[in-house]
């Protein structure tokens, strides 16, 4: 006797859904283990607890598979678990190597069987894109990668060397040889320039706008952007940036562009900077977003710009949750 395991996600908690999920994913179990439905001795479901309106276990007598017995059972709630899951527990009379089936949104559950997921979560500054792709990465979790902190990187070396940023030539010279690692610890990215943690200095007002100039630079661009594909290349991962869906990963599984009013991408910014304890003007900070912003749709190289395929998301009037909820549940439509 083996048992194989699996689970899928349902957009909504309605018996047609579930009807149509229950089936994929058994058909896809039958298929891919190559096992047939008298050779099935029983079929255990869970569910999460957001879903009531059907039984899965009735889904699958409809669906043809009567010859096992079947139960469902549901899961407690758990933080930050997956919504909308059912998972399954298949007993097979067979004496195989079980091939467990994760689809949809519980790809993620068993990253290391399926497939490689990425996300690019582009926009402008304070449209909430970094806070959105920390949670989604959280949740699904898989690695959440800023892009903008290497660039910030950049530009502090730069400040701290006394370079001209106006200068590409000398940019350049003093990029060639950087020594940037991007790493993790408790689950926060950290960001060492020569070896030492630059997290929270690269978080300063004035650099803002000094990655932002930096980050024109072709050079530049095409060193930080090789980082970033060969971390993306290995690992399931969310990435925040102008120019992720355009550019650095063109192919990216899913795409969002947030955007937000100018003036609520300030009122934003400027509350994390006063959390951080920096003192700010609300309309000094408003036009040096809206400066940034056109420097950084203007230059020649990976402009800020929405990618053609990427999903729109006007953040002005949502709260961080229903973003989130709002990605993942296109995220969920697609896969
Ligand atoms: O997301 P952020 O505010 O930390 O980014 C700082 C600057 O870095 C931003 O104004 C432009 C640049 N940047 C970029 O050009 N491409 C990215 N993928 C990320 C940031």
């Amino acid at each position: 006797m083996i048992v194989i395991r699996g689970a899928t996600t349902i957009n909504e908690d309605s018996p047609e859904e579930i009807r149509g999920a229950v089936k994929e994913l058994l058909e896809h179990i039958e298929r891919v283990n190559t096992v047939s439905r008298d050779e099935m001795v029983s079929i255990v479901f869970s569910s999460t607890s957001d879903i009531h309106s059907y039984y899965p276990a009735k889904a699958a007598r409809e669906a043809g598979f009567e010859g096992a017995s079947l139960f469902s059972s549901q899961e407690p709630e758990i933080d930050g678990g997956l919504k909308l899951c059912i998972r399954i527990m298949l007993f097979v009379e067979k004496n195989l190597t079980p091939k467990h089936v994760y689809l949809r949104g519980a790809k993620v559950l068993r990253k290391d069987i399926s497939d490689k997921i990425n996300v690019a979560i582009d926009g402008p500054a304070g449209s909430g894109k970094s806070t959105i792709a920390k949670l989604l990465a959280r949740d699904y979790k898989i690695l959440y990668l800023d892009t903008g902190a290497m660039y910030r990187a950049c530009a502090l070396k730069a400040i701290k060397t006394g370079s001209d940023l106006k200068n590409e030539f000398e940019i350049e010279e003093l990029i060639r040889n950087l020594s940037l690692e991007v790493k993790y610890k408790d689950g926060s990215q950290i960001t060492l320039l020569d070896g030492v943690d630059v997290s929270d200095q690269i978080r300063a007002p004035e650099i803002s706008m000094a990655a932002s100039t930096v980050s024109r630079y072709p050079f530049v661009r095409l060193k930080m952007a090789e980082k970033q594909r060969e971390i993306a290349s290995d690992m399931s991962c969310v990435l925040d940036g102008r120019d992720i869906g355009t550019f650095v990963l063109p192919f990216a599984d899913f795409k969002f562009f947030l955007t937000a009013s100018p003036d609520v991408r300030a009122e934003r910014r400027k509350k994390e900077l006063e959390a951080k304890g920096y003192q700010v003007d609300f309309e000094t900070l408003k036009a040096e977003i809206i400066a940034r912003d056109n420097q950084d749709m203007a230059r020649e190289i990976a402009p800020l710009k929405q990618a053609d395929d990427a999903i729109a998301i006007d953040t002005s009037d949502m709260t961080i949750e229903e973003a989130l909820q709002t990605i993942k549940k296109k995220i969920q439509e697609k896969i």
